[in-house]
């Protein structure tokens, strides 16, 4: 197919300048396509330059074969363009990407290829994956995607091992969580990475796959959220709301500054385990406060994309589309920000966060007016939630610091007895479930 570049109809100004973009650029869809030649590429960047845009759009068509081509050519256009992609969950998609990776899944030393079916997994039964065999002890949860238990590491050489993990069970087989997984433990620098879901192996059947991972004692976010729910202050006491507000915009920022979205920021893709007991100091800028990010199933790689890339597409669950997806425009890291909001407004209320609009500014539907700091948190929802579009994110970075200067002003002396108070809590709801 020819490559269409329709140009935009703005006044041509006398000379070609250097337009540096500014902060609200002008728009205009100069489309290429994918057997687009380095000369078509020249042409759209003096036409961009001749007309002082600063934006392209570019729709590609990952599946191409000349793909990286493309990518390569791109940077002719650099900074003008912004690349659109519609669905980055997209099935097709997915496959594409981990079959082109510089590093094979299959040359990880622990990830197993089986030629067999999912194996059934039996409570109270052995199971063997490969060199290690396990005893399912129980379920631990289910998702939207996955059924995981819990299970004892059965060591014939050592019987007094009695490392516990999760097996992650899921059908059809779900390598791209074990691949993100993966580039994280290379991506984050060593002090960081116990923050993020950790997997020891990961074994592919035909029709399903497990994944062997890091348990987590302490039940998610959601299940804290729930415990308080029952007593009679119904939410979280507001100095562990900050607490773990700024654990969660500290993680996702990490997230971010690797390239990863997350694509499924929620209370229940929080875990808190063993290090919440720990924790003795309960220091805001302690990394050993116990919480964990869970669930990688959903997340964008976008090292993988052209520099710029954003997305057209919507995630499944309904309540979980940020504004970007409810309004047509072109979304990347904003629904991780959505997500934030979503589930800060979890702890303070105990109920799922709602939005609306008013006279063009997104709001909840919840009112701070009766919490305390509601002026903060007015500040702080409408930031994450009315976000002007791909080019300016407000700084995850400087929202933490509000609440963490808040904390350390107001909460720091409380804190230890409310952690304390809640490690109680969840031993007593662990014990209640058994
Ligand atoms: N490492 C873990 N330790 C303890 N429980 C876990 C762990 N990972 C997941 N779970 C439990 O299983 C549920 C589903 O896991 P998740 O990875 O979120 O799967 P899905 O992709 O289906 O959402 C979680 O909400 C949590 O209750
Ligand atoms: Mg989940």
């Amino acid at each position: 197919m020819a490559p269409t570049i329709s140009a935009p109809s703005i006044p041509v100004p006398q000379e070609p300048s250097n337009p540096v973009p500014d902060s609200s650029p002008a728009r205009a869809v100069v489309e290429l396509t994918i057997s687009s030649t380095p000369e078509t590429f020249s042409t759209a960047r003096e036409l961009i330059v001749c007309n002082r845009l600063f934006v392209l759009i570019i729709i590609v068509d990952l599946y191409s074969s000349i793909y990286s081509h493309f990518t390569y050519n791109l940077q002719i256009l650099s900074p003008f363009y912004e690349v659109i992609v519609e669905n980055p969950w997209d099935e097709g998609l997915i496959r594409k990407l981990l079959s082109s990776l510089p590093k094979p899944l299959s040359t990880y030393s622990n990830a197993f290829e089986w030629k067999s079916s999912l194996p059934t997994i039996k409570l109270k039964t052995e199971l063997t994956l490969g060199p290690k065999s396990f005893h399912v002890d129980c379920l631990l949860g289910e998702g939207a995607f996955a059924h995981v238990y819990q299970a004892s590491v059965l060591d014939t050489n050592n019987p007094k091992n009695n490392q516990k993990v999760i097996l992650k069970v899921q059908k059809p087989a779900n390598p791209w969580e074990f691949y993100i997984a993966s580039q994280l433990v290379e991506r984050l620098k060593p002090s960081v990475r116990h923050l993020y879901i950790q997997f020891y192996s990961a074994h592919f059947f035909q029709n399903g796959s497990i994944l062997v991972g890091e348990l987590y004692n302490y039940g998610t976010l959601l299940n804290t959220i729930n415990i308080y729910k029952k007593l009679p202050e119904k939410v979280m006491p507001q100095a562990l709301v900050i607490y773990f507000a700024v654990k969660i915009l500290y993680m996702v920022e990490e997230l971010h500054n690797c390239g990863i979205i997350h694509g499924d920021i929620k209370p229940d893709n929080f875990i808190l385990g063993e290090r919440l007991l720990d924790n003795d100091t309960c220091d805001i800028d302690s990394l050993s406060h116990g919480l964990t990010v869970i669930d990688l199933g959903q997340c964008i790689d976008l090292k993988l994309f052209p520099e710029g890339t954003a997305f057209t597409g919507k995630c499944e669950t309904s309540g979980f589309q940020c504004i970007e997806m409810l309004t047509q425009k072109p979304w990347n890291y904003q629904t991780d920000y959505f997500g934030i909001a979503g589930t800060i407004y979890c702890m303070l209320f105990g109920t799922y966060m709602r939005v609306r609009n008013e006279e063009g500014i997104w709001k909840t539907e919840g009112v701070f007016r009766r919490i305390p700091n509601a002026e903060l948190w007015n500040e702080f929802f409408c930031s994450l939630l009315n976000i002007p579009d791909c080019h300016h994110l407000p700084s995850l970075g400087a929202l933490c610091k509000k609440l963490r200067d808040l904390f350390q002003k107001s909460y720091a002396k409380e804190i230890k007895f409310l952690r304390n108070r809640l490690v109680v809590l969840l031993i007593e709801n662990k014990r209640s479930r058994k």
